[in-house]
């Protein structure tokens, strides 16, 4: 579902789960933690833009439905006038298999609100769905691609996530298994 339509006078929220937490490279006028029920953050879409390259790819952050779990991040109030422009950027960002969907969203204040998330659906390209976290890991380890290295995307959203007091055991464990491992 493509959520094109705004009113005007609603205010637009972001939800971020992945690098959105700790490389928010756009403009808003408040940021809380927040979080979205029934999806778990999963290191399961492939970066052939960001995180590696066509032929080795990285693998990044997408939600997959999983009912009775919560999932933290970080949700962004747009300004208003900038809401357009951000979408679009966010649209260009995220364009390597992510599109919008507007979720319910819970606020670390206990707000709740619909705010945009940027999801990749498993019949998008670069989808490369579950894998045992030791390949997974591997994989990470050795991706690199225009925006840095694939570890330092998970060891970001490693330490985001560990200082916001909202651990995520996938990201813990996969930090652990690529910390083992040589920098590449
Ligand atoms: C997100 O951060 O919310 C989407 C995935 C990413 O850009 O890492």
């Amino acid at each position: 579902m493509r959520a094109n339509h705004y009113s005007v006078h609603e205010p637009l929220w972001i939800f971020g789960y992945g690098s959105l937490i700790w490389r928010a490279d756009f403009p808003y006028l408040e940021s809380r933690l927040a979080a979205i029920d029934g999806y778990a953050r999963r290191f399961w879409q492939g970066s052939t833009d960001h995180r590696g390259v066509p032929g080795a790819p990285g693998r990044v952050v997408t939600l997959v439905d999983a009912p009775g779990e919560r999932c933290w991040g970080r949700a962004y109030r747009l300004d208003p006038d900038q809401g357009a422009a951000v979408l679009a950027q966010l649209d260009h960002r995220e364009k390597n298999g992510y599109e919008r969907l507007r979720l319910a969203t819970l606020l670390d204040c206990g707000q709740r609100l619909h705010a945009v998330t940027y999801r990749a659906a498993t019949s998008n390209p670069h989808y490369l769905g579950p894998a045992s976290l030791q390949c997974i890991a591997a994989q990470i380890a050795a991706a690199h691609g225009p925006s840095g290295s694939n570890r330092e995307y998970l060891l970001e959203l490693q330490a985001a996530l560990a200082g916001s007091g909202h651990l995520d055991e996938h990201v813990e464990a996969l930090a652990r298994l690529v910390m083992a491992l040589p920098v590449a």
